[in-house]
Parts: structure tokens; sequence; C-alpha cells
């Protein structure tokens, strides 16, 4: 969809008012435009349209991603920022980050060295980018990781998995439903169905995960019961149960692990086809850590600042492949102006930032793969604007959590491994569906342990 409104705002402007079956859907593409929805025009665009997934897999609209703009969201937002992602719950789990980075290179190291020859070995990344996320936000949020060892622990996992994605799959902007609601009454409504089946599976692997927690602090110390995002969230209701009811528990802990794992596993898996693709930019990153972190220790998230180039490496993957590439619907809750037009209230706003990202009006080479923009002073057609995490009161309250992990991740795969394509082709960039942009095809990649990090790596 972010393709074809593109090709319909090259042809008619960067500000387009549409109407999808009943709804006004505004859809703004050029940085004025945008800078105009979220500043001046901010908390008229704060609320989300009131459709299909919001009611079934946002607790009735009232989680913070489907919440409306109000009290509610406001609260919601301030417990997300204070308790659950602020800086110094953040750091607090750098550790878990910097364990399960481990952990993939250990798995990657035994993969690939396991006939104790130097060949290339095949790996599928998805799989690998997803299960650590997965880990990183499970040990978060309740203390547990998924080894694969444990009778039932795959098979958990693989439900977490198939319900986030079907999640992203069922919450994009495509359901006709949401603007001919008509079809309705006569039947059309499969994917309502779904959403409702889905939400039932959620809430029931959620609810599991709460009781699993619960039993596991009840005898621990007070230090070991405010470890976890669940104890916080638990403590809060014991405070004031009328208000973080279970429902509200559940709904917080949906969206934390659906927002944050398949978002950044997924922009994981693009940043590396993108440097499979580019060869000389994954040397040029090598090069860049060899220098500041060297080869006898691991790259930690103290080195991320001081590695420009990799950062620019995150960006420019983050500039083509926006893994969020309309964000996620805003509404208007009045009248307002976009660019001199009259937006009525009830508007559906799409803002297309991968229209923006790839235009050549604003970047020079679009289509290139060019990290160096991202590195030194801005120029005149390297604008910098880049908005993956959206802008305004409703921008991603994860960005500072992914930012910690994307580099970290990315970081020390370029490190310790050399990477390559599985054939001569160049690896498949195709789109799959959905709310997020996620790599049709799995990526799949060849790779060995880098001979300067052989001693480092026998000691994992
Ligand atoms: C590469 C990683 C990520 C990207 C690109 C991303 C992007 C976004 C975008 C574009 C939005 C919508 C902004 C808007 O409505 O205009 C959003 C919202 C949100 N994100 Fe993220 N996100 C990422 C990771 C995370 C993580 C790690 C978490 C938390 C663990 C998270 C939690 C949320 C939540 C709760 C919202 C809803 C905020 C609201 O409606 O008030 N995200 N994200």
């Amino acid at each position: 969809m972010h393709r074809t409104l593109a090709r319909l705002s090259k042809k008619h402007g960067p500000i387009l008012f549409l109407e999808f079956g009943s709804r006004p859907v505004l859809v703004v593409s050029s940085p004025s435009a945008v800078e105009e929805c979220f500043t001046k025009n901010d908390i008229i665009f704060a609320n989300r349209p009131r459709i299909l997934a919001g009611k079934h897999l946002g607790y009735d609209y009232s989680t913070l991603v489907w919440a409306p703009y109000g009290d509610h969201w406001r609260n919601l937002r301030r417990m997300a920022s204070l308790e659950i992602l602020s800086s110094n719950r953040i750091q607090k789990y750098a550790g878990i980050r910097m364990d399960e980075v481990r952990s993939l290179i250990l798995r990657l190291y035994k993969i690939t060295s396991k006939n104790g020859d130097d060949q290339f070995h095949v790996v599928e990344m998805k799989s690998l980018f997803f299960e650590l996320i997965l880990n990183v936000i499970m040990r978060m949020i309740a203390g547990k990781r998924y080894y694969g060892e444990k009778e039932g622990e795959l098979e958990e996992e693989r439900k977490f998995k198939e319900v986030v994605t079907e999640t992203l799959e069922l919450s994009g902007v495509r359901n006709n439903v949401d603007y001919i609601p008509a079809l309705k009454w006569v039947g059309v409504n499969k994917v309502e169905k779904k959403q409702a089946i889905l939400q039932r599976r959620r809430d029931e692997l959620i609810q599991n995960l709460i009781e699993e927690r619960k039993k596991s602090i009840s005898n621990s110390s007070s230090e070991e019961r405010n470890r976890t995002i669940i104890d916080v969230l638990l403590a809060l209701q014991e405070n004031n149960p009328e208000y973080y009811t279970n429902v509200m528990i559940r709904g917080m802990v949906q969206v934390l692990i659906t927002a944050g794992t398949e978002t950044s596993a997924a922009t994981m898996e693009w940043a590396l086809t993108l440097l499979l693709n580019n060869p000389k930019t994954l040397v040029k990153a090598q090069e860049e850590i060899d220098m500041v972190v060297g080869t006898n220790r691991l790259m930690d998230e103290t080195d991320i600042d001081k590695l420009p180039y990799l950062g620019g490496i995150i960006n420019e993957t983050f500039r083509m492949c926006p893994i969020t590439p309309l964000l996620i619907p805003h509404e208007s809750s009045e009248e307002c102006t976009v660019g001199g037009f009259r937006i009525p209230r009830g508007t559906m706003l799409l803002v297309n930032i991968w229209a923006m990202h790839n235009d050549p009006a604003l970047w020079e080479d679009p289509t290139i793969f060019k990290p160096e923009r991202f590195v030194g002073p801005k120029t005149e057609n390297n604008n910098g604007l880049i908005l993956p995490f959206g802008a305004g009161r409703r921008k991603c309250p994860g960005e500072r959590m992914a930012m910690r992990s994307i580099p970290l991740v990315l970081g020390c795969l370029i490190q310790c491994f050399e990477w390559e394509r599985i054939g001569e082709e160049m690896v498949d960039m195709s789109e799959g569906k959905g709310l997020t942009m996620p790599k049709a095809k799995p990526l799949v990649a060849k790779c060995r342990p880098r001979s300067a990090m052989m001693n480092l790596l026998s000691q994992i």
C-alpha cells in the first residue's frame, strides 16, 4: 500500500485526501506536511482510528497502541515511559541484551565450526533474530527465556512467534470492513473472526505468563520482586486494583511483545540483507569495529556511540526499509488545516514515511545503499529527515531500547563472522504484508567465524 500511495502522491502531490469506502483518509508524504501534522496539529492527530484491529486486538481500544488520546492514554504512556521503557530500566537490562547476543554468537559458532573446517555454512537468520529479541523481551517482561531444551518450551516459543506474526498481519489498514461496514452484515468479514480467535489465543498465553510470574515471586525477596515488568505492573495493581485491572496488565504485556519483537528483528534482517547485497559496506563496518573495539573483546553497548559507520548502516536501513512504512494510523479529533487544505474531523491520517525516505527530490540516489549519508555533516541533498519511529505525541516509546539492541546485535555479528550471499544473485528484497513491512522471504545467508576472532570465539 505504501508503494501504491507513493505513486499516487507523485502524480497528485504530497497531500492526498482520499476516501476509503466511507472513511476519509489523509495521506501525507513531504517533510513540511508531516511537520504540520505533528507540530501545529499534533494534539488533533494524536487520536487513533476505531478500526477493528483496535477493538479485537486492543481490548476495545484500551491499550497503549489503540487508546484514543485522553487521560487513559496519557496515563498508560506515562507508565510506559517512566516505569517500563525509561533509560534507567533499559540500562538495567543491558546485561540481558549482551547475554542473548553472546548466546546467538555461540550458537552460530557451534553451527559453523562443527566440522572443524573453515568453510562457510548456510544459516536462516530471520528466526535467529526473532528468537533473540523474543528472549530479550521475555526476560524483561517475565524473567523467562526459551532455551528450546525443556519440554514444552519450543512449543510456547512457537506460539508466541505465531501470535506476533498474525497480530501484525491482522492489524494492517487493509481490512475492507473498516471502510465498508455493511460488508459485515453480508458475511464477508473473515478478518474480524480471525482477529477475535487470535485475541483469545494471545490472552491465554499472556495470562499464563502472568500466573507463572506470580507463582515464582510469591516466595522471593522484595528485591527479586521488582525485577521484571510484570512485577512492576502487579505492584501498581496492588496499590490501585480498580484502575490497574488484569485486562490492563495483559494489554500492556501484549503491546510490548507485539510492538517490540518483530519491529527490531525485521530491521536487523533488512540491515543484514542490505549489507550482503553491498559487500563493500560490510568490509567498511568490520574495519571500523576492528579499529574501535579490536579483536580481543566482544563489542558492547558502550561502543555504539563510537561507531558512526555502524550507526549510518542502521539509519540507512531505516531509510530504505522502514518497518512501519505508513506509521500506525492516526485520526483527527477536530477539523484542522494541512498545507492550506481543510481536513474534517474523523479523518484517518497515514504518514507515508517510505515515500519520503525514498523520494529522489530529498535524497541523492535513493535506491542506493549509502550509509555514508548519515556520517558527518548534513548536506543539501541529504537532509537527514527519517522518521522510522514516527513523531509527535504518539512517537514510539521503545526507540531507546531498539537503538540499543539493533546496533549491538548487528555490530557483534559483523565483528565475529564473515558473511556472504548464498549465491551469485542478490538477496531478494520483496516486502511482505501487514502493519509492518517484513521481508517476504526469510533471509538465508552464508557465514563463518573470522580467523582474527577464533581465539575470542572459542572462549565464549
Ligand atoms: C526497530 C524498532 C521499532 C520501530 C521502527 C518502531 C516504530 C514505531 C512506530 C512508527 C510507531 C507509531 C508511531 C505513530 O503512531 O506515529 C510505534 C509505536 C509504538 N511502539 Fe515502536 N518501534 C520499534 C520498537 C519498539 C519497541 C522495542 C517497543 C517496546 C518494547 C515499542 C513500543 C511501541 C509502542 C507501545 C507504540 C505505541 C505508542 C502509542 O500509540 O502511544 N516499539 N513504534
